[in-house]
Order: C-alpha cells, then sequence, then structure tokens
C-alpha cells in the first residue's frame, strides 16, 4: 500500500474478529514506534504490551472509553524522568513525542491489516495501580489493536481550503 493510502485508510477501530495478532506483528508495530521523532531526541517513552485476555479484562473495567475485544493493547506513557532533560518544554515536548510514537504505531498496523484506536478515556490512578507504574511514569493514551470485523466509514474531514492558510492567517489555499 502506498503511504497516503495507508494515511487515508486508517480508521478508529472498534470491534475486532476474535483472530489474535501474531507477536512478530506486534513487534513490528512496537518497533515503528521507537523510530518517530522526539524532542531532543530524548525518547521520553515507554510502551507496555497488555495481550493477556484477563489483564485486558482488567482494563476494560476502568476504561470507559475503551470499547469491543481488542487482542492486544499498547499502553503509551511519559518517562518524566527522562522528559525532564528537555529543560521547561520537556513535559510538552514529551506529549508530542508519544503521540508521533502512537500515530506510527496505528499506520503499521494499517499496513499490517490491523485496525486500531487511540483511547484517552482511563482511570489513571487505577491503572497504574494494576500495572505496576512506578510514579516517574505517566500513562497518557491507550492503543487498542486486533483485525477489523469490518473497517468503519471514514468520518469527515475540514477541508484544505479551510485549515490551510498561505504565508499568513487567513489566506486560503485555492482548490
Ligand atoms: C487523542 C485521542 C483520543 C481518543 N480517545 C478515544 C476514546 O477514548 N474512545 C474512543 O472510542 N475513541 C477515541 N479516539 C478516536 C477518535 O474518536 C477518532 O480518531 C476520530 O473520531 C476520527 O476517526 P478516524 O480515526 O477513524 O479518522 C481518540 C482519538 C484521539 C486522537
Amino acid at each position: 500500500m502506498e503511504l497516503m493510502g495507508i494515511i487515508k485508510g486508517r480508521r478508529a477501530v472498534r470491534k475486532f474478529a476474535d483472530k489474535e495478532i501474531p507477536r512478530e506483528n506486534l513487534v513490528k508495530i512496537l518497533e515503528a514506534a521507537i523510530w518517530a521523532p522526539s524532542g531532543s531526541n530524548t525518547q521520553s517513552w515507554e510502551f507496555i504490551l497488555v495481550t493477556e485476555k484477563e489483564n485486558i479484562e482488567k482494563i476494560k473495567l476502568i476504561s470507559p472509553g475503551l470499547f469491543g475485544n481488542p487482542k492486544a493493547l499498547v499502553i503509551v506513557c511519559i518517562n518524566t524522568e527522562r522528559a525532564k532533560k528537555g529543560g521547561r518544554e520537556g513535559i510538552e515536548m514529551a506529549k508530542m513525542d508519544i503521540a508521533m510514537a502512537s500515530q506510527n504505531m496505528m499506520l503499521m498496523a494499517h499496513s499490517l491489516s490491523i485496525g486500531s484506536c487511540p483511547i484517552v478515556s482511563f482511570n489513571k490512578v487505577a491503572l497504574k495501580e494494576l500495572l505496576d507504574i512506578p510514579d516517574s511514569i505517566d500513562p497518557k493514551l491507550i492503543l487498542i489493536f486486533g483485525y477489523p470485523e469490518k473497517w468503519p466509514r471514514a468520518p469527515g474531514r475540514r477541508p484544505l481550503k479551510e485549515v490551510v492558510h498561505i504565508e499568513k492567517f487567513g489566506e486560503h489555499i485555492e482548490e
């Protein structure tokens, strides 16, 4: 699949088929994460892979935004100790870094026909307790993965001519 096809074809998938994801594909997805750019190359991220069904079920109980039956979760965290190396803006940069790593993972998943969805709606305190996450590690996002039952239709996008400004704000691109 060419890159634009992967970018446009990725969807937030919330319903999954009862089919396991091979370990090597999960490793490819995680490898895509660590090749994302990061501010000053601090790589202030940690990723927790969860594939045991009973662990996924426990996480679902504390995550109101997590529906369906994903086969794997990646908990995307900021390592706040490393982020401090980025100075005053370290934590802000780390948020951008994990967003880029997350998109890498979702695009890699899509290229392997695996669906994904980012989930922010979860109880952070309960998750930290459940997964033994130390104080310095801040879980920000859960990515869910599985083979889609079917690919959802694409929700609309604001058009280029509305969101792109040429040279100065308010001058729009011709289409
Ligand atoms: C930061 C972020 C948080 C999100 N949180 C949730 C969530 O908690 N639950 C959920 O079902 N979808 C969540 N989504 C998925 C969005 O609803 C979805 O990406 C959006 O509707 C656009 O659809 P698309 O990804 O298929 O293009 C989240 C997406 C992002 C980027």
